[in-house]
């Protein structure tokens, strides 16, 4: 029977509003930004091949079994991940403990996450600014064309925001704080994303959902039509909207020369025989569609034992696929290579200059750019939001039932360790050097170890036969008879083979780079903390429950057997 470890049992109010939010907690930041930047790097149309197999061979069976897991925790009444681990694990320690460790991981993603969100909005507010002009109303936290800001010239947009957000030196965001829009703007994230959480499962993020998906695909609807009816605005030749679309979506290249003449064609196989193409990919769909972070089991844990799991998992996988592919993909870079054309592609790549520096330069060069600018920062803020409220819910659930908080307390204690990472996030900002490491230890490194613990729970200990009947439980259609053994023998050696290879090939690099960069070492070393705390607190907690679960089975047999001689 579902005990609610503390407090009263919550649940998803509806079907679609868990599919909303998984799908919410999905789309994010990645699919607009980093998804196009990773296929314009890795060749177009061939990082395609390996981007679908990952989503075939990873993000559909991984998704499934996180949602099992998830789901079997909830209906022992555990919604923190230490509880779902254990659940499925026998009532181990260790599993516990392995539950307390992946908790680290979306509080650590939330902590670096908000105070992008936090450039969205800001952003979003400055286009707003640009739109309210003819009605008087000024605003504006750039520099003006005025004060010898250049349209079209990609120095200015990066001068712009290389102050916008601090990267000229450690500290300058704090250095007027009530004048700094980022931290301001930082803190009223991090507060929006708390209250939704404070407000509950259902009336908080599943209403939040289900308002922001209309307006999410509102805002990228108005953008393609504006992309999309562009045709070639610049007249340059290899500029038009198609154009664009070629360079995103062919798996083959021109090579040009160093005169910019056309002597051959970049090849398919070439492209596919690099293993980081592959790397790339499976790395990109974890982050992509919040695989192995923890969010998607903790939400999975709020769903009623005989609803459909099973097809809200394919449905979450398959909103994310499309709002990355077909949404994501038809934005940026086609307007980027129809405003700066492909001799610029280079800077492309980057998420953060794609979106903060790229982008911008293109909206200003379009017409009715303010507009579409303010829809499109729109549209990553919305994204942002459902994705980072995700982020917080796992240490909610978690210090609710390890520490035995209120909601209050938990929200709390939440908000301060999320905003203690978000405050180093903020302060080292020089060449953003915080958020790069953030990034790569805990939204790059750390899946790929959750991978293999989360696989290894659900398809062995726990076992492949288990997890496809907890799938199946309310499931209108099941889940094809093959998934346990796709799961142990083709999901996890391929990941075994990419995360090996990315060890071989960056692994003693990044480890030496840690040794050498002080603010790395020192985000590092946070992470270690706060790891070893949430692991020493879970294994308290679950001798805690231990107890409690065999004083409940004691008062049981008690029940039934006054019961049985009454
Ligand atoms: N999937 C989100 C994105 O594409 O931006 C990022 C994300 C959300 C990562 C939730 C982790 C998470 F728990």
């Amino acid at each position: 029977m579902a005990r609610e470890k503390n407090g009263k049992n919550e649940h998803w109010e509806s079907n679609l509003g868990v599919v909303l939010a998984v799908a919410g907690s999905a789309v994010g930041l990645g699919n607009f930004l980093r998804f196009p930047g990773q296929v314009a790097t890795y060749g177009g149309g061939a990082f395609m091949i390996p981007y679908f197999i990952s989503m075939l061979l990873v993000a559909i069976p991984i998704a499934w079994s996180e949602w099992a897991l998830g789901r079997r925790g909830g209906r022992d009444g555990y919604h923190s991940l230490p509880g779902i681990y254990r659940a499925a694990g026998n009532g181990k320690t260790f599993w516990a403990a392995s539950g307390g460790l992946v908790a680290l991981v979306p509080t650590g993603i939330c902590m670096f996450y908000i105070f992008v969100e936090a450039w969205c909005l800001l952003y979003a507010l400055q286009y707003l600014g640009g739109c309210l002009r003819p009605l008087g109303i000024e605003f504006s936290f750039f520099p003006t064309v005025d004060s010898g800001f250049k349209l079209g010239d990609s120095a200015s947009y990066e001068a712009a925001f290389a102050n916008f957000v601090g990267m000229n030196g450690d500290g300058s965001l704090f250095q007027n704080f009530f004048k700094s829009p980022v931290v301001l703007a930082t803190f009223a994230c991090a507060a929006a994303n708390f209250t939704l959480v404070y407000c509950g499962i259902a009336k908080g993020i599943e209403r939040f959902c289900k308002i922001a998906t209309p307006l999410l695909l509102l805002c990228s609807a108005l953008v393609i039509l504006r992309v999309a009816t562009l045709g070639n605005p610049t007249g340059v030749e290899g500029q038009s909207f198609v154009d664009g679309l070629g360079f995103m979506w062919n798996p083959s290249r021109p090579l040009l020369d160093e005169s910019g003449a056309v002597v051959g064609q970049t090849s398919v196989w070439t492209a596919l025989a690099n293993p980081e193409v592959w790397l790339a990919a499976t790395s990109h769909i974890f982050f992509s569609a919040s695989l192995c972070v923890g969010a998607i089991a903790t939400y999975a844990s709020y769903v009623k034992p005989n609803k459909d799991i099973a097809l809200s998992s394919l449905t979450a996988v398959s909103a994310n696929g499309f709002c990355e592919v077909a949404l994501g993909g038809l934005m940026t870079i086609p307007a980027a290579v129809m405003f700066l054309g492909v001799a610029n592609s280079e800077s492309f790549a980057s998420t953060f200059t794609m979106g903060f520096i790229v982008l911008p330069n293109v909206f200003g060069l379009m017409p009715g750019g303010e507009f579409f600018g303010f829809f499109f920062f729109s549209l990553l803020f919305i994204a942002g939001i459902t994705s980072s409220v995700s982020q917080a819910q796992p240490a909610v659930a978690w210090t609710k039932e390890a520490l035995g908080l209120s909601r209050g307390a938990s929200v709390a204690l939440t908000a301060a360790v999320a905003l203690t990472g978000t405050a180093i996030v903020c302060w080292y900002t020089k060449n953003a050097a915080a958020l790069d490491a953030f990034d790569f230890w805990i939204a790059t490194f750390m899946p790929f170890v959750v991978v293999f613990l989360q696989t290894a729970l659900a398809a062995w200990v726990w076992g492949a036969d288990k997890m496809t009947a907890e799938l199946d439980r309310g499931a209108k259609t099941r889940v094809p008879r093959c998934f346990g053994f796709v799961i142990k023998y083709l999901t996890t050696p391929y990941l075994a083979l990419v995360f090996a290879f990315w060890c071989f090939k960056n692994g003693s690099g990044r480890l030496a780079g840690v040794a050498q960069n002080p603010v790395e070492l020192k985000i590092v070393l946070f992470l270690v903390a706060t790891g070893a705390a949430l692991i020493w607190l879970t294994i308290r907690a679950s001798k805690r429950w231990n107890v409690e679960e065999e004083a409940t089975r004691e008062r049981d047999v008690k029940n039934e057997t006054s019961d049985v001689s009454a």
